[in-house]
């Protein structure tokens, strides 16, 4: 292959617009081509970009000459545009979620699985840019260090996802089960629920508690508490919610050593001298507890991160025919989906879901749910408008 890399952008919205803002400062990418099913987008854009600009995927990859593509249309669609993808031979990075549902992550990667067998050396890539914010960085190194020893306990409060109406109200497909399959699980928490795996592993079991449209006009859930436990006994909480205000993004990591505490851009280390469990076994205090030292421990802001990181890795990927390059591979897709999809099968079943999660189950969950969508959106001045991202939190 030439040494730049010839690129599509399916789905122009708010985040594949970001994406080619940043695309044309590469140096080893050139876009060639963008796609929108809105005529007017992808005009506008390809003008902006200097691209070819085309209303259909299929017709993107059919006439185009492209080496690779970035696919950030809503979420149902991952799954047809991807698997196209990589029929055509094409190298893909997938926007967040992977897919709604189990079942369509594993068609997504058994293509990819198919398509290696005529190129070896085709990368897919997910959009996963939460992986290179620097204090996730940090906890990750802490904890593949053993340094805490046995986990305990994990709590994350993230209720910094605060979203208005007016945002629910911006896409026809949003907060749909037709539309989008789902709501802060399927939209904004894939970025916490692959933060959740890449540190701790998938749970044994799931207990998820779903509230539906609590604080917005919207036919999916907007706020989430789900309980996990791990096969060693470790617990965790995972709470959000899109309808607080100030939220707050809390990680609580209590291992036998200490406790680590992550919250505004502060990562902070309670030591215990001794580990907590044999202290627990051994002391023969009535009420003595193990003596901690707090530790503020440094993170280096300076780095590079977010989503161009994703995509610097992604070319690299290409370039050296390696997937090894990549912040996050098609494969991690799969694991925040099913812990998106047992938490909402143990709320709507209301019972405990093991892991690994079979996708059919909750695959007629979803299915019902669509065809019973009977949500329509009232018509504002935001429906299908381009956000400023800049605004989100997280
Ligand atoms: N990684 C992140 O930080 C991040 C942030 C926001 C959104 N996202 C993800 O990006 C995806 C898109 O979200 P968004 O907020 O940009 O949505 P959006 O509604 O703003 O944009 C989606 C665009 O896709 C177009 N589209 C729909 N179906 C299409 C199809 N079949 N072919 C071509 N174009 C099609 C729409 O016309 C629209 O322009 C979602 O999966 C979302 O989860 C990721």
């Amino acid at each position: 292959m030439e040494e730049k890399i010839k690129l599509g952008v399916v789905g122009l919205g708010n985040m594949g617009s970001s994406h080619l803002a940043y695309l044309k400062d590469m140096e080893n990418i050139q876009v060639v081509a963008v796609c929108d099913i809105l005529k007017n987008r992808a005009d506008a854009m390809a003008e902006q970009y200097d691209a070819d600009a085309y209303y259909s995927h299929e017709d993107m990859f059919a006439k185009a000459t492209l080496d690779a593509v970035i696919i950030a249309t809503p979420h149902f669609s991952h799954t047809p545009i991807t698997v196209h993808a990589f029929q055509k031979g094409l190298h893909v990075l997938c926007e967040k979620p992977i897919a709604v549902h189990v079942d369509d992550a594993k068609r997504m990667l058994e293509a990819y699985e198919k398509a290696k067998l005529k190129n070896p050396h085709l990368i897919f890539g997910m959009m996963f840019q939460e992986r290179t914010a620097p204090h996730f960085i940090k906890i990750k190194d802490i904890l593949t260090s053993g340094e805490l020893g046995r986990l305990t306990r994990v709590t994350w409060i993230n209720t910094h996802w605060f979203r208005s109406q007016a945002y629910y109200d911006s896409g026809g497909w949003r907060a749909t089960w037709a539309g989008e399959g789902g709501g802060i699980l399927t939209n904004q928490c894939p970025h916490n629920l692959d933060m959740y795996n890449w540190l701790f592993g998938l749970p044994k079991t799931v207990d998820g508690f779903a509230h539906i449209g609590k604080f917005h006009n919207i036919e999916v859930e907007d706020e989430v508490t789900a309980y996990f436990e791990h096969e060693d006994g470790m617990i965790g909480h995972f709470i959000v919610c899109t309808g607080e205000c100030p939220g707050v993004n809390r990680l609580e990591i209590v291992g036998e050593n200490g406790t680590l505490l992550y919250q505004d851009q502060k990562l902070i280390f309670y030591k215990n001298r001794q580990s907590m469990i044999t202290y627990c076994k051994e002391s023969t205090r009535i009420f003595g507890t193990v003596e901690n030292w707090e530790t503020k421990i440094p993170i280096d802001y300076s780095k590079p991160q977010s989503h161009r990181t994703v995509t610097e890795h992604f070319a690299a990927g290409i370039l050296k025919g390696n997937q090894s390059e990549l912040i996050a591979t098609g494969n991690e897709g799969l694991n925040p989906v099913m812990l998106a999809n047992a938490i909402m099968l143990s709320s709507f079943e209301r019972h405990r879901v093991e892991l690994p999660l079979d996708g059919a189950d909750y695959a007629k969950w979803l299915e019902k749910l669509a065809k019973n969508s009977r949500f329509l959106k009232a018509k504002t001045k935001n429906n299908d408008k381009i956000a400023d991202l800049s605004d989100s939190a997280n």
